[in-house]
């Protein structure tokens, strides 16, 4: 009989060959086509990480702004799919209209569903970058009422997205160019990270040949979870449950005790074993962000900052390295931009798109790649003959 390797969670498989993104979780390295992330966040934008990601190298001035060009001429949605929004009910979860509308997009972008042909393949890349954006825009105002805001393509890609967020109409909204640059590092930080489990759950959808829009609605779909991009909306609910700093001992408490299912959100990490880089970077955005809106006496964030220096002191956190990831600092960079925690995991699977995207990619290219089956260890009742029902 075969034999297989038991590796729950993929701890030790390697299930692919990737020259997108590495991570050296000991050391809290984290590299882009060899570009560390720490550069790129102080040097570098959004959509200049999105073209070196896709293409591999960091573009020139004349092909980064044809790069940016193509995406701006597709920030519009068709205006059917506008009536896709008004089946939702208006509480919807944005993140559950993201997953429905990206998934849609195959019932309306038809020239650019298949996977064969390299041409469709960069126009569905594009298009998934280019309207990302507004899906989401349009997924939070649908969620509070208010009427879509059509993309500005004058505006730089965080700056429209800030727009689309929140602007209303008869009145100007000027976007600050703090909040846009805390924004677009947000975006930057989350654009890619190997083989996580939504990159993998694109993986293994796009080894069927499933057309791009559906590969990567089932990676918004993985990220949902609070292990994994839900984190920044739980680690912000989190915060605000705890309420204020003499009830951080309690909670602490309940993230020791191995009877109770309670983590610390924004805790912790698989690979990182080290200070995640990211949180470095989303660290010092926090600050300079809550500088602008003056807002270092939030509660929310006192929570945050005593509860930081505790479990980077605490030997139960500091022996399982345990240290505060990209998305404790994002939600608090969220919060006081003003979304709500609903849309802090929509904002994430924007950001990942790219990441999602570019693996697919080289997923497809790559010659060696088959339809992904892991086997499993069978555990359940040898063979048995059927029963009639009056003989059970
Ligand atoms: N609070 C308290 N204890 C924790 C935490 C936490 N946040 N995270 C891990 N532990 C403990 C865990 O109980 C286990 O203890 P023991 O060895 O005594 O059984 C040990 O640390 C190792 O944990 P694990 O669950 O085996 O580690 P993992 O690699 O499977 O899980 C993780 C990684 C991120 C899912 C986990 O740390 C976690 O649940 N963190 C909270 C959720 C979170 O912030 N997720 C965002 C991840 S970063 C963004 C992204 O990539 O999506």
């Amino acid at each position: 009989a075969d034999v297989f390797t038991f590796d729950p969670g993929f701890t030790s498989t390697a299930a692919c060959e990737s020259s997108i993104t590495f991570i050296d979780g000991d050391k809290g390295e984290l590299l882009h086509r060899g570009y560390p992330i720490d550069q790129l966040a102080a040097k570098s934008h959004y959509l200049e990480v999105c073209y070196l990601l896709l293409y591999g190298e960091l573009p020139t001035a004349a092909q980064l702004e044809d790069f940016t060009s193509r995406v701006t001429n597709h920030t519009m949605l068709h205006e059917q799919m506008l009536n896709f929004y008004r089946g939702f009910r208006r509480d919807a979860h944005p993140m559950a209209i993201v997953c429905g509308v990206v998934g849609a997009m195959s019932a309306f972008y038809h020239d650019s569903t298949d996977i064969h042909d390299p041409w469709q393949r960069e126009v569905a890349s594009i298009r998934m970058i280019a309207k990302l954006p507004t899906i989401t825009a349009n997924a939070y105002k649908y969620s509070i009422g208010q009427p879509f805001v059509y993309p500005d393509n004058n505006l730089d890609y965080a700056s429209n997205f800030l727009r689309m967020c929140f602007a209303v109409p008869a009145e100007e909204y000027v976007v600050d160019p703090i909040l846009a640059r805390a924004m677009d590092r947000i975006f930057m930080l989350h654009a890619d990270h190997e083989q996580n489990a939504s990159t993998s759950t694109v993986r293994l959808a796009g080894s069927s040949g499933a057309n791009p829009f559906a590969c990567i609605a089932a990676g918004v779909a993985c990220l949902w979870g609070p292990a994994h991009g839900g984190a920044n909306e739980a680690a912000l609910n989190m915060l605000r449950e705890i309420g204020s700093v003499d009830r951080i001992p309690e909670y602490i408490a309940k993230a020791k005790d191995k009877a109770d299912p309670f983590r610390l959100m924004g805790f912790g990490h698989r690979v990182y074993k080290n200070f995640d880089p990211r949180a470095k970077v989303m660290k010092e955005s926090a600050d300079e962000v809550l500088g602008l809106l003056g807002v270092e006496n939030n509660p929310t964030l006192q929570v945050a900052k005593e509860l930081e220096k505790i479990a980077l002191e605490d030997e139960y956190f500091v022996s399982k390295k345990l240290y505060p990831n990209v998305d404790f600092y994002s939600g608090i960079i969220l919060d006081a931009i003003g979304f709500p925690t609903s849309m802090f995991t929509p904002i994430f699977a924007l950001s990942r798109t790219v990441g999602w995207i570019a693996q697919w990619k080289e997923m497809i290219e790559d010659e060696k790649q088959k339809i992904g089956r892991p086997r499993q260890l069978y555990t359940g009742a040898g063979f048995r003959d059927y029963a009639d029902v009056e003989n059970r």
